[in-house]
């Protein structure tokens, strides 16, 4: 019975938009695998979660270990069906302050892993003829926002290579599909939003709905591009935040 489950592999599911992902795939009957570094959030998160849901440890920052990783998930898993790139980190500094250190960091884990994890599930892909990968993008690469520059960079970036791949890719029968989420509640949004009232007034201003998302909206966006519902969908970039791209 779980054999015959997609699989899917979910980066940063412990918590957060990642853990409200692995909610809804299982809900739909995934196997679901979380991967991220906390060793104590990822049991605590699958312990809540399930039978259906696994994890690995890894730190995304080390692209050297993508390889074996991805290798030592399809020998236990067998295949891996659907790639969720949802790790993230964020750092607010004035653009000036800004360190190459600084800038370089966010890259690595927001981008580089990205492209990593992404070529290393591929090649299987191409052996399955067959895969949704789902890219988290942000509003900060819809519009300019302030004191995000190394962070906006590379959300930029997903989208174009959400674009590239889903057209190298498609002869392969492999989707690409990107979800731009809006402000949506969780720890990341609490640490750049709680201590700057003046930017949560700003965010919440622009966002017709007038309130913030849970985790469960871009869970219930995700699980659409991982399904066959979507089988006729790739290279495009899915909004998902109460208005907030299109408001005044
Ligand atoms: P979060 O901080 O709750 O979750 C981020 C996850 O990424 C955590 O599970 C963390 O362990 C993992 N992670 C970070 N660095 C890692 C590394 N080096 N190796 C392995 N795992 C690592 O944040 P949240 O809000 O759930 O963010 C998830 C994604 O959604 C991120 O890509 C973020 O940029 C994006 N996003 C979030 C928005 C929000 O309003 N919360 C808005 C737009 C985008």
């Amino acid at each position: 019975m779980e054999q015959e489950k997609k699989v899917a592999l979910i980066t940063g599911g412990g918590s957060g938009i990642g853990f409200g992902i692995a909610e809804k795939f299982i809900e739909k009957g995934m196997q679901t695998l979380l991967v991220a570094r906390d060793e104590e959030k990822l049991k605590a998160a699958c312990a809540q979660l399930g039978a259906s849901c696994h994890y690995k440890t890894c730190d995304l920052a080390d692209l050297k270990t993508i390889p074996a990783l991805i290798q030592n998930i399809l020998s236990e898993y067998g295949r891996i069906d659907v790639l969720v790139n949802n790790a993230g980190i964020n750092m607010k500094k004035d653009f000036t302050e800004v360190t190459d250190e600084d800038f370089q960091k966010i890259i690595t884990v927001n981008l580089c892993s990205v492209f990593s994890i992404s070529r290393e599930v591929v090649k299987d892909m191409i052996r399955l003829k067959s895969g949704s990968i789902i890219n988290i993008s942000s509003m900060a690469a819809q519009y300019g926002l302030p004191r995000v520059i190394a962070y906006s960079a590379s959300k930029s970036a997903i989208e174009g290579m959400t674009r590239a791949m889903a057209s190298e890719l498609s002869p392969h029968g492999i989707r690409i599909n990107c979800i731009a989420p809006g402000f949506i509640e969780t720890a990341m949004t609490a640490k750049a939003l709680n201590d700057d009232p003046p930017r949560k007034a700003k965010a919440l201003g622009r966002t017709p709905m007038g309130k913030m998302g849970k985790p469960a909206d871009i869970g219930a966006a995700a699980a659409f591009f991982a399904s066959d519902e979507s089988a006729y969908i790739t290279g495009t970039v899915l909004c998902v935040d109460g208005g907030n791209a299109i408001g005044f």
